[in-house]
C-alpha cells in the first residue's frame, strides 16, 4: 500500500507500502540509535532528537500518513513506529545521561580551586616620609633625655601669642596672616596655632622645672601654597629649662641633632635672628650636605642651608609661665615638612601631600 503526500528526507523518501514503512522504520531506528550512542556532546543528542524525532522527522512523516493505510497495515506500521520512537528515545535520553554526567564532571575538574596555590598578598603599605623623618627626629632627642609631648591645634590669642612675648600689634596677630576661628562668644578669640611655641607655656605652667620636652604637631598659616610653602604642616618644638643653661648647651644639642639627621661631616652656623619669645634668638644652618659649603643648588649658591629657629628662652616667656626668675633655658623649632624635603632631596613640599604612591613608595 502507498502512502503518499511526503518527501522529508531524501534518505528515507521511498513510497511506501506498509512493509516498506516497517522496513524504514527499522532502519531508522538502528540508525539512530547507534548514531545517539556515538554522540559526543550532548548538543550532538540534541540535533539527532529533531533530525529523527522531530516534526520533519521521517518518523513524524510516517507518523502523519498511518491513517492512510487500511486499517491492518496501519496497526502494524503505528505499532512498529511507537517502538521505533520508543527505542530512539531511549537511546537518546541515556545517552544525554551519560554525557552530562560526564561533562559536569568536567567541568567541575576545569572549575575546580587548587587550595595549594599562594594566596594574592594585599600590598603592603610603608611608614609616610614625614612620620620617618619625625621619628628619627625624635630618637635623637629621647636619647638626649628629652620627653615628648602634645598639645591643641586650636589655640588661644594667649597662649598662640601674648604670653610668649608677641607685642599686641605683632603683624602675625593680624586676621590675614593667621586663621581665627568663629569663637561664638568665647572670652578669647581662638586661632589655629601658627607654631608649636605655645606648648612650651602650657608645659611650664603644668611641670616645674627642670624641663626637657620635645613637642611635634600640626601648624596653620596664612601662607601662599607652593613648593617651599604649606598653609598646614608640622613642626616640632625643643624646649630646655634648667639651672645653668647656656647658648652652648643650645649649639651642642642642635649639632647633635643635625650631625644625626644629615651626616656627621657638617658643621652648624647660628646667625642673629629675632622671635619675640627668646632672646638672643638665631637662625640655625647647616652646612650644605650636597656641596660641603661650595655653593650648589641645593643650597642656592650659599653653601648653608637653614633648617630651624631658636634662641634662649626670653625673662618674659619664663614670667608668663609662673617660673622663678634666675631660671635659664633654650628653645628651638623646626619644620618637619622642610627638614624631610632637605633630608630626602625632594624639590617638592606639597610632594608629601599628593599621595601618589609613585612618590611614597620611595621611602
Ligand atoms: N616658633 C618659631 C617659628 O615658628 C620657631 C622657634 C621656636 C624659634 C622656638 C625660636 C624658639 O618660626
Amino acid at each position: 500500500m502507498v502512502a503518499r503526500g511526503w518527501a522529508d528526507n531524501a534518505r528515507y523518501s521511498v513510497p511506501m507500502t506498509s512493509e516498506e514503512a516497517i522496513a524504514q522504520l527499522t532502519l531508522i531506528r538502528s540508525e539512530a540509535a547507534s548514531q545517539a550512542a556515538a554522540a559526543e556532546s550532548s548538543e550532538r543528542l540534541r540535533e539527532l532528537e529533531i533530525i529523527h524525532l522531530g516534526r520533519k522527522s521521517p518518523m513524524a512523516a510516517i507518523g502523519r500518513s498511518l491513517r492512510e493505510f487500511p486499517p491492518e497495515a496501519r496497526r502494524q506500521v503505528g505499532q512498529a513506529a511507537n517502538e521505533a520512537r520508543n527505542v530512539v528515545e531511549q537511546a537518546i535520553a541515556s545517552k544525554l545521561n551519560e554525557l552530562e554526567s560526564s561533562e559536569s564532571a568536567t567541568r567541575l575538574e576545569a572549575q575546580s580551586v587548587d587550595v595549594t596555590l599562594p594566596g594574592r598578598r594585599p600590598a603592603r603599605g610603608s611608614i609616610h616620609p614625614l612620620t620617618q623623618v619625625l621619628d628619627e627626629i625624635i630618637d635623637t632627642f629621647v636619647g638626649l633625655g628629652f620627653k615628648v609631648a602634645e598639645g591643641p591645634v586650636v589655640e588661644t590669642e594667649y597662649y598662640n601669642f601674648e604670653a610668649l612675648n608677641f607685642p599686641a600689634d605683632h603683624p602675625a596677630l593680624s586676621m590675614h596672616d593667621t586663621f581665627y576661628l568663629d569663637d561664638n562668644g568665647a572670652a578669647e578669640p581662638l586661632l589655629l596655632r601658627t607654631h608649636t611655641s605655645p606648648m612650651q607655656i602650657r608645659l611650664m605652667e603644668s611641670h616645674a622645672p627642670p624641663l626637657y620636652v620635645v613637642i611635634p604637631g600640626l601648624c596653620c598659616r596664612r601662607d601662599e601654597i607652593d613648593a617651599n610653602h604649606l598653609a598646614v604642616f608640622n613642626q616640632i618644638e625643643g624646649l630646655a629649662v634648667d639651672e645653668g643653661i647656656s647658648f652652648a648647651d643650645l649649639k651642642g644639642t642642635l649639632e647633635i641633632f643635625a650631625k644625626n639627621m644629615f651626616g656627621p661631616g657638617l658643621r652648624v652656623r647660628m646667625h642673629p635672628s629675632f622671635f619675640p619669645f627668646t632672646e638672643p634668638s638665631a637662625e640655625v644652618y647647616v652646612s650644605c650636605f650636597a656641596c660641603d659649603g661650595s655653593g650648589c643648588p641645593t643650597c642656592r649658591g650659599e653653601g648653608w642651608i637653614e633648617i630651624m629657629g631658636a634662641g634662649m628662652v626670653h625673662p618674659n616667656v619664663f614670667r608668663a609661665a609662673g617660673y622663678p626668675p634666675g631660671i635659664t633655658g633654650f628653645a628651638f623649632g623646626m619644620g618637619i615638612e622642610r627638614i624631610a624635603k632637605l633630608r630626602y632631596s625632594v624639590s617638592d613640599l606639597r610632594s608629601f601631600y599628593d599621595n601618589d604612591l609613585r612618590f611614597l613608595a620611595a621611602f
